[in-house]
């Protein structure tokens, strides 16, 4: 049999193209670089989210070195949290659960794009290499209000980046003549030990105390503060620890009527 040139060439270029498509989607599904949104999260009961250890606290903690794990839980029409910073140079594991219907968590610009399915646990990890900032938004129909459901990723440089929390605490009134203790708890959301200091203002006081914080841990610091130095009236604090910063007022009282300071 007798095959025209033509016909033979239509039948290569035919073939070409066959080969051609099932590489293409072979390549699109286990191709080297190419992750599918797969079960590896694992699955969750949506009434429970509140107990599960990842989402009774959503939001970025940090596992170590340049690796973070975002924990964002979506509900109609908002993220948990809606906004999420994280440092340049970063590798992000982002874990996301819906409590009510199937949204979707898409960063726009980044290659992020899930479904969002209540029962499931979306895991997938992005790299940041450069400061930006990214809208998130839902990409599945949700209801009414679908189209204002949206949410923040900031990547901040490096050193713009930090987990501490400080919070103070200090007794409303004292007498004079006593000493009276403003604690500061000075929270590390970092696997990484924090040496800093700590320094209140009080009156035209200033004490520093270094203090170090274990990784993942909170530290108290004391401050002792004489009340006779202040004297009697209202005192504004300020307790500073790399730029954050918690203040409240004391009022020192004339310890005299019916106090027993051993002033
Ligand atoms: Cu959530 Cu659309």
């Amino acid at each position: 049999m007798n095959i025209h040139t033509y016909e033979k060439t239509w039948l290569a270029v035919a073939m070409v193209l066959i080969v051609g498509f099932i590489a293409t989607v072979t390549y699109g599904a286990v191709g080297p670089g190419i992750a599918m949104i797969d079960d590896d999260g694992g699955s969750i009961d949506p009434d429970t989210i509140n107990d599960d250890e990842r989402f009774s606290e959503t939001g970025v903690t940090h596992v170590g070195g340049n690796e973070y794990e975002a924990n964002i839980v979506a509900q109609a029409w908002s993220y948990s949290p809606s906004e999420i910073t994280v440092p340049a140079n970063s590798e992000v594991t982002f874990y996301v659960t819906s409590r009510d219907v199937t949204h979707s968590f898409t960063v726009v610009g980044t290659n992020i794009n899930t479904m969002v399915v209540p029962g499931e646990v979306s895991q997938m990890t992005a790299e940041f290499d450069e400061p930006g900032e990214y809208g998130i938004l839902c990409n599945e129909y949700c209801g009414e209000y679908h189209h204002t459901m949206e949410g923040k990723l900031n990547v901040v440089p490096e050193d713009e980046f930090d987990m501490t929390e400080v919070s103070a605490d200090a007794p409303d009134e004292a007498e004079l003549g006593n000493e009276t203790t403003i604690t500061t708890t000075v929270s590390n959301g970092m696997q990484d030990e924090l040496e800093t200091t700590a320094t209140l203002e009080i009156g035209d006081q200033t004490v520093e105390q270094d203090v170090t914080v274990p990784a993942d841990g909170s530290e108290d610091v004391e401050f002792t503060v004489d009340t006779t130095e202040l004297g009697t009236d209202d005192h504004d604090w300020t307790v500073t620890v790399d730029g954050h910063e918690d203040s409240g007022t004391l009022t020192v009282t004339d310890g005299s009527e019916g106090g027993d300071g051993d002033a």
